[in-house]
């Protein structure tokens, strides 16, 4: 997994998507970071209407005095903040004066779309004050692993959309894996459940799947359990305390869900050897890798996600590499999904591996190699 996302990548030629060496003034240098800060002020400014309930309120006209009544913030704060959401086109004043949600905001006041939006804004404010804490603590280090049950929530929310996208554009390209999860057998493992809204979301439309969900935080099972619970799944979801890379399973699971960003690229090739032999035979893995496409300040924000997760940002190329590496066939990239970063890659646990699987991969799943098989191993298959 050499070359980019590996600490090797070449450096990029711009910076903060300018050309470089444009800022060359200390006016220069504070004009970027007043821009910055209006950004930071109106992101923060845009969670602070959804926290207290404003957008919702917003979906009908209304004055501000009837705003601050029904949210219980003061009025000059109430007009303040409408004030930004007028100028980020989330909100038009009518007469009256009355203010009302534009009509793009309004799918983002029901339904799925609700929390996903609440997801996005409560885990970045967060997840990026606690880096600086960290940092100014002098204890930032890559790895996830959050106190606050709120950001534990909320980036298990921000992924609660990828079940429905994974059945309408994944899973009908994946042979017989549809079939697979509806039969009276199905059983899908979700490495890294986190709070289990992937494990709910897929268990929720497939009523016969039974699940495990593995991560290595108790405190993020205890949370997954509740949420588990609270959807009447416990009979159907075991959450296990464990690592992917210490996998034990044998032939268990018609589907694996992983997602790269959260582990290091050996753990992620560990991980994928031990989940070859939890697959049953014919059964898919699904690796899911955020990935940036250019040198832009947006993709390099998304490469600090990664490595503040404890992962790095994978191309969907070297994902597909890394699953045909490591013995999976008919390995498939699935491009980003409603113009996120997120790309799938999938391969599939060979159905028989008497029939052209390398000795090596069957010795690791404790096949024994039949008497003319060679030792060894072949050409490009990397040593652990
Ligand atoms: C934040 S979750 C992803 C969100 C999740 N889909 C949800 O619904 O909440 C990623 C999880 O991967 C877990 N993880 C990290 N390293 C792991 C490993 N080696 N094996 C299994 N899980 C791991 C982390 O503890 C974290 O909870």
């Amino acid at each position: 997994m050499n070359g980019e996302g590996c600490g090797q990548r070449r450096p990029p030629e711009k910076t903060a998507d300018r050309p470089r060496g444009e800022l060359q003034s200390p006016e220069e240098l504070s004009s970027l970071v007043r821009e910055l800060t209006v950004s930071v002020w109106a992101f923060a400014a845009l969670a602070c209407a959804d926290e207290a309930g404003l957008l919702e309120e917003l979906f009908e006209p209304r004055s501000l005095t009837d705003l601050a009544e029904r949210t219980s913030l003061p009025v000059p704060i109430v007009s303040a903040v409408v004030d930004i959401l007028v100028s980020l086109g989330l909100v038009r004043p009518e007469a009256g004066p009355v203010f009302v949600a534009e009509p793009v905001l309004a799918p983002a006041l029901g339904g799925p779309e609700r929390s996903v939006l609440r997801a996005e804004l409560r885990s970045n404010l967060l997840q990026s004050v606690q880096m600086v804490t960290d940092a100014r603590r002098g204890r930032l280090a890559p790895g996830w692993l959050p106190a606050d049950p709120l950001v534990l929530h909320a980036q298990g929310d921000r992924s609660a959309f990828l079940p429905a996208a994974w059945i309408e554009h994944v899973f009908p390209a994946l042979d017989g894996l549809l079939e697979r999860l509806a039969g009276t057998r199905a059983s899908f493992l979700d490495v890294g459940v986190g709070v289990a809204r992937l494990t709910i979301g897929l268990c929720s439309r497939f009523p016969t799947l039974t699940a495990v969900g593995l991560d290595p935080l108790a405190q993020v099972l205890s949370e997954a359990r509740a949420n588990v619970e609270a959807h009447s799944l416990a009979n159907r979801v075991e959450l296990r305390r464990g690592r992917v890379e210490d996998l034990e399973d044998r032939s268990a699971f018609d589907l694996v869900h992983i997602p790269a960003m959260f582990l290091s690229p050996s753990t992620l090739r560990a991980g994928l050897s031990r989940i070859q032999a939890a697959l049953r035979p014919g059964g898919w893995v699904l690796i899911q890798t955020l990935t940036p496409q250019d040198d832009s300040l947006a993709s390099a924000v998304v490469r600090l996600w990664c490595t503040l997760w404890g992962g790095e940002s994978l191309s969907l190329r070297q994902v597909v590499t890394l699953l045909n590496l490591e013995g999976f066939e008919s390995a498939k990239a699935f491009p980003a999904l409603s113009g996120l970063p997120i790309g799938h890659a999938a391969g599939r646990r060979p159905l028989c591996w008497s029939s052209g699987a390398h000795p090596v991969l069957r010795r690791r799943l404790g096949v024994k190699p039949s008497v003319s098989e060679p030792e060894g191993n072949p050409p490009n298959f990397p040593q652990k």
